[in-house]
């Protein structure tokens, strides 16, 4: 089988090499693009094609792992070249797997969303569905970690979307209450009541969640806007569109960090700080 990625970025590069470890032979093409997605190609051993059409044409299975604002378009560039089935690894909506798919033929592609950090190698699980996901899921005689979830596009993106909501909601929960503790002086007592009633790891994991809703606060803004979209078909997405604006908010007050605090507080500081 011969696998192609469309777009050579983190997720590909880390995909491609576990998959060749595998001796799966993996192929992709980086007309177009920049430095960075050339070096990686080229560090990663993968082969290369030099166009999208030859690409698209050699492959069984096409991977796109571009960025979501392209997902439609690249889906779109290549669809009259898709010989086997069009996999969209894409952090996107129900409504864009649904437009990209109108350009590949035959009910051909599979909803596929990663759940979690790709930094966790080919084991990162991936959720997919469609009529042809159980092709997809192929890979995993190869070391993936796929599971089919269902027969019908949108569920896998949607899937994801909802975990999105809670997490993200979760996130933006934390850091208000806790912001409120610091001020009050109060903070390690909340996290000794709170760790009673929600587990010994509640600490570690919500101070993480609290660090990086500051490094991507503006991201997740935006993602919460899409995701309060998909939940209007089903209600009124109150805490979502809250969320949302809660990061948007964030972002207004403290810009964009490139690292993550190394103590929370530093952040609780700044924030009360410039407040008064
Ligand atoms: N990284 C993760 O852990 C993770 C987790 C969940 C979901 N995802 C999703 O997976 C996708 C890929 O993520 P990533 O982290 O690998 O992104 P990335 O590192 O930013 O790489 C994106 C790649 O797509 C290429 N690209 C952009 N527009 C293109 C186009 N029109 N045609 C062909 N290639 C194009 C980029 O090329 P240039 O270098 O020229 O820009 C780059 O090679 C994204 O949609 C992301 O939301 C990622």
């Amino acid at each position: 089988m011969k696998l192609g990625f469309l777009g050579f970025g983190e997720v590909a590069q880390t995909l491609s090499e576990g998959l060749m470890d595998h001796e799966l032979e993996v192929l992709t093409c980086t007309a177009g693009r920049s430095n960075k997605s050339v070096e990686l190609a080229k560090s990663a051993g993968v082969g290369l094609c030099s166009t999208y059409s030859e690409l698209a044409k050699s492959c069984d299975m096409l991977l796109s792992t571009v960025i979501p604002a392209e997902a439609v378009n690249v889906a779109k560039n290549v669809a009259k070249n898709v010989k086997g089935i069009y996999v969209d690894l894409n952090n996107v909506s129900p409504a864009t797997i649904n437009e990209a798919s109108t350009h590949i033929a035959d009910g051909n592609t599979v909803d596929a969303a990663i759940m979690g950090s790709i930094k966790n190698g080919l084991k990162t699980p991936i959720i997919a569905s469609g009529p042809r996901a159980e092709i997809f899921a192929e890979l995993n005689n190869y070391g993936m970690n796929i599971e089919v979830i269902g027969s019908k596009l949108g569920q896998a993106s949607g899937l994801k979307m909802l975990r999105s909501a809670y997490t993200k909601g979760v996130s933006a929960l934390l850091f208000e209450s806790f912001y409120a503790a610091f001020q009050m002086g109060m903070d390690e007592i909340l996290w000794r009541y709170l760790s009673q009633t929600e587990g010994s790891n509640f600490k570690d994991s919500s101070v993480s969640r609290i660090k990086s809703s500051t490094v991507h606060s503006h991201r997740r803004a935006q993602e919460m806007e899409e995701v309060s979209k998909f939940l209007s078909k089903y209600e009124d997405p109150l805490v979502t569109q809250a969320t949302s604006e809660f990061f948007h908010l964030l972002h207004d007050k403290i810009g964009q960090i490139s690292e993550k605090p190394d103590d929370y507080r530093d952040v609780f500081r700044k924030l009360a700080n410039d407040r008064f």
